[in-house]
């Protein structure tokens, strides 16, 4: 069954979520590398790398069902943030907004009986759960942390081992 229009919109606006998700992940990393925190950086150039896998299976998803893939504006990230606390607080209310745009493009796809999008989107539901969990938690222990240096550094070792992209939820 081909995509209707206002799937078709609401997919691409999707993709260009995934996109500029990628991007801000991708300043963070930047800016974890310039605190010297490279566990932390490699750990954010990993998520922004699932979010480039996430914006190709919607691609896909979109172009198998007959539809037009026009891609969106990608602004500039914000560069600085105050501390780690902050980056992650930050990544912790963006998942929360792509969370609720997912929920929002499924009850689309119900109200259209649109089933193929809806299993497609139920994997994306799940995906969510699981980001916004990971950012909060790290969240909480860097409340924890505050400004005990030797607590982070111990902390961005752990995170540098995270495995690559697709490994763990990626686009399979
Ligand atoms: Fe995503
Ligand atoms: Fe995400």
């Amino acid at each position: 069954m081909p995509i209707s229009d206002a799937m078709q919109k609401a997919f691409n606006e999707q993709i260009q979520k995934e996109f500029a998700s990628a991007y801000l992940y991708l300043a963070m990393s930047a800016y974890f590398e310039s605190l010297s925190l490279e566990g932390f950086a490699q750990w954010m150039k990993i998520q922004a790398q699932e979010e480039v896998l996430h914006g190709m299976k919607l691609f896909d998803h979109l172009q198998e069902r007959g539809g037009r893939v026009v891609l969106g504006e990608v602004g500039q990230p914000q560069a600085e943030f105050d501390s780690p606390l902050e980056a992650f607080e930050l990544v912790g209310s963006h998942e929360a907004m792509v969370t609720k745009s997912i929920h929002q493009l499924f009850t689309l796809a119900e109200g259209e009986r649109d089933y193929a999008s809806q299993g497609i989107l139920q994997w994306f539901s799940t995906e969510q759960v699981e980001e916004e969990d990971t950012a909060n938690r790290i969240v909480e222990r860097l409340r924890m942390i505050e400004d005990n240096k030797a607590a982070l550094f111990m902390m961005d070792n752990e995170l540098s081992a995270r495995a690559t992209a697709g490994g763990d939820g990626g686009a399979e």
